[in-house]
């Protein structure tokens, strides 16, 4: 077998999981199931990647914006589902084809590779695990320790089958296109599911004189399927458990690890640290003297080194440069970027919005869509207000520019550098460099004021 590819079986519904979503988009530590598959396939496949979608396929779709996808209008079964896509595959070259289910988050790009070597001789292998309880996984049937078959929860006999093992199928495959291509047509559907299962393959292989392997994973938790939320919540903690293993031998400093939460595919370097509860999700990089204080939500974020997170702050595609303080209670959203040095303090929102180096805005504001120069400093209740209800527009206020508390910046407008605004001034007009502006009515007393 040399020109393979792989499929990934993502069609179901999750009837288990009692949700609206698409089973294999049900995340883990902020990631559909899916991406854990595919990622674990990529470096053994590259591109001979291809996902059967059915069940709400244009969510699956969305999900995987550059996947190639085969459809499976009607969801009947998972040996209906390898049927459909042999077209696809047969157009792709394909000699063998892995096929592995979508709900398997555990998979590591290792499990894929060593399934592969093991299995290249077989015309059709498949990888077996051990559980204390087989529960709903097929149980792989052996006679004089060969295999015999694979039969299905529902359909096991133990009177015909013999009680099981525990040996259950993991739901990863190798097969021969070939061989696939013979024996999918005779696949029936006369089970306690009425459903094509992708297992009866493995006894009409034998029947056919194939040479079938069955690959002994043991006890590996790599392969276990997520069905329901008690086993997403099972497949969580497993890999969170090994995501913090690896970061804290690797040097990263994790205060209560058993609360944070961390995507497989962030990238967190030695020297950072970061207090629970916290999720940083994504893709964010945080840098070596980082520090991520409690109660955070960081999400494709880049955290530079040497800057402070402080707690109860949320970061979304945002940028932290080197030695800026932000929070407690901050909120960065997509496009913030706060350079070196800069701080940010509590209630305190920006969005598309770059706060030069050094320059502060410390307490209760709304940055949008601005540009603020090094060093300036953006008093308490500044509004940037960039939104007439229709468009959006820019404010820029230059270097070492003091806008006075409860300032009203209508934009589009510009501060120019070292100009100084008044409290609770509503700003028009663009200010010119280092002058002062004051826009609010004058203060009149109005003499004793006798309460009857
Ligand atoms: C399946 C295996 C079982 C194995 C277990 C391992 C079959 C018949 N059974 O059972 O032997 O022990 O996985 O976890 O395959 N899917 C489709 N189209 C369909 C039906 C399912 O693409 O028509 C996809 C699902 O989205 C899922 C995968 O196939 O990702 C497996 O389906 P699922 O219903 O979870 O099978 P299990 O009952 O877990
Ligand atoms: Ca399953």
């Amino acid at each position: 077998m040399s020109t393979k590819a792989a499929l990934v079986l993502a069609a179901g519904k999750g009837t288990r999981m009692h949700s609206d979503r698409p089973k294999v988009l049900q995340t883990v530590l902020g990631e559909p199931m899916l991406a854990f598959v595919l990622a674990a396939l990529e470096p053994e496949f590259g591109e001979d990647v291809f996902i059967v979608a059915g069940h709400r396929h244009e969510l699956v779709e969305q999900a995987v914006p550059h996947g190639r996808f085969v459809l499976q209008q009607e969801q009947l079964g998972t040996g209906h589902a390898l049927r459909e896509a042999m077209p696809a595959l047969r157009a792709a070259g394909a000699e063998s084809v892995l096929v592995v289910n979508g709900d398997a988050p555990l998979v590591t790009a290792k499990v894929i590779k060593d399934f592969v070597a093991q299995a290249q001789k077989a015309d059709l292998a498949f990888a077996t695990i051990n559980l204390d309880n087989p529960g709903a996984y097929g149980r792989v049937v052996r006679q004089d320790g060969h295999i015999a078959g694979i039969v299905e929860a529902k359909d096991y006999d133990e009177a015909k089958h013999g009680v099981s093992t525990g040996e259950v199928n993991a739901g990863l495959y190798l097969v021969r296109m070939d061989l696939a291509e013979r024996l999918l047509p005779r696949v029936g559907n006369a089970n306690r599911s009425g459903e094509y299962y992708i297992t009866d393959l493995v006894a009409l292989a034998l029947e056919d004189g194939a040479s079938v392997k069955g690959i002994v994973c043991g006890n590996d938790e790599s392969l276990l399927g997520v069905n329901s939320p008690l086993e997403l919540a099972g497949a969580e903690r497993i890999l969170q458990e090994r995501i913090n293993r690896a970061l804290l031998e690797s040097g990263v400093i994790l205060h209560s690890p058993e609360t944070v939460r961390i995507s497989p595919f962030a990238s967190i370097e030695p020297g950072a640290e970061i207090t629970g509860p916290c999720e940083v999700t994504g893709r964010t990089c945080i840098g070596s003297g980082a520090r991520i204080f409690a109660n955070c939500v960081i999400r494709d974020a880049r955290i530079d080194g040497g800057c402070e997170i402080r707690p109860f702050t949320h970061v979304e595609q945002a940028h932290v440069g080197r030695g800026a303080l932000v929070g407690p209670y901050s909120r960065l959203r997509p496009g913030a970027h706060i350079d070196v040095d800069a701080h940010v303090g509590n209630f305190v929102e920006l969005k598309k919005s770059h706060l030069g180096p050094g320059a502060k805005a410390n307490h209760l504001s709304y940055l949008g869509d601005a540009e603020i120069g090094a060093g300036a400093n953006i008093g308490a209740g500044t509004i940037t207000c960039n939104y007439d209800g229709k468009n959006k527009f820019k404010t820029a206020i230059g270097a070492h520019a003091f806008i006075g508390s409860n300032t009203a910046l209508v934009a589009p407008v510009s501060v120019g550098d070292n100009a100084t605004i008044g409290a609770g001034s509503t700003i028009t007009k663009d200010v010119p460099e280092g002058e002062l502006a004051v826009a609010r009515q004058k203060q009149r007393n109005l003499g004793k004021y006798l309460k009857k």
